[in-house]
């Protein structure tokens, strides 16, 4: 039984300049307990489908269950299930790290006690215990980020959704993350749903790859079948060639200055 799946899933947003295609109805499905990289290149459509999926945007056609729960006729029993850590975070700049996590926690229903320990343990598995206290404004960006990612887990969800989790992240935070996702998976059967434009990240850790461009999937299977698909030893070579941007060409031009 998936997880996800969606049919047709799209949204086209209307502008002024006429209708942008965003998402053009994709077909994807994921596995409880699966690690899923949603690649594609700026503007694919990836912060669209998630936003789409995880209720705060509405499709414009198809449909899709998550959690077993349908998205369109039943977004608040989806919310209830799901974690949602978007691509820019928001968090409220005058508050204090330990006050923004307890906030949300009880946003969630847990208990105070329950908010309290649970910070706490977040805190802990994302290296913001020695931080608690400080204001959010004055966390660096990688510290932010990780706070973004705290408060997405509060509720324990039985799928998270991280938009960008890395980016921004040093080489050590990034590590503590893979392995904080990986162990989400193992000890609590948690599904991650994750984008990301660093394609090792996506070699490593996710389970199953789906491709998309111009709001479409491209390409769907284990980071070692795309690779051998396109006889590539890379996942970078592999996403060149499934995307079609090839390496940049070496311009030879003198640079005006
Ligand atoms: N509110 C909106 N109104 C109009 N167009 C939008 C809106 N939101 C997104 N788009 C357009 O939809 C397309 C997909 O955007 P989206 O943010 O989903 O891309 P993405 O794959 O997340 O890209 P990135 O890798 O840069 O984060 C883009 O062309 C974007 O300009
Ligand atoms: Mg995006």
């Amino acid at each position: 039984m998936a997880i996800i799946s969606t049919a047709g899933l799209a949204r086209t947003f209307q502008t002024r300049n006429g209708p942008v295609a965003a998402v053009r109805g994709i077909d994807l499905t994921v596995a409880p307990g699966e690690i899923l990289g949603f690649l594609g290149p700026n503007g694919a459509g990836k912060t669209t489908t998630l936003r789409m999926l995880t209720t705060l945007l509405a499709p414009t056609g198809g449909a899709a269950t998550v959690a077993g729960h349908n998205l369109v006729a039943d977004p608040a029993a989806v919310r209830q299930k799901i974690g949602y850590v978007a691509q820019s975070g928001g968090v409220d700049p005058s508050e204090t790290v330990r006050s923004e996590l307890i906030a949300q926690a009880r946003l969630y229903r847990l208990t105070k006690a329950e908010a309290a320990a649970r910070t706490e343990e977040l805190a802990r598995d994302l290296g913001l215990t020695e931080l608690l206290e400080r204001r959010t404004a004055a966390l660096s960006g990688g510290q932010r980020r990780r706070l973004d990612i705290a408060m997405g887990l509060l509720h324990r969800p039985a799928v998270l959704f991280l938009d960008e989790p890395t980016t921004g992240l040093d080489p050590g935070s990034r590590a503590d993350l893979w392995a904080l996702v990986r162990r989400l998976r193992d000890d609590h059967g948690t599904t991650v749903f994750l984008t990301t434009h660093y394609l090792d990240e996506a070699d490593a850790l996710a389970d199953r790859l789906v491709v998309v461009d111009e709001g479409a999937v491209v390409a769907d299977g284990a980071p070692a079948e795309l690779k051998e698909r396109h006889g590539c030893d890379t996942l970078q070579d592999a996403f060149l060639a499934i995307t079609g941007r090839g390496p940049a060409p070496v311009d030879t031009a003198p640079v005006a200055v």
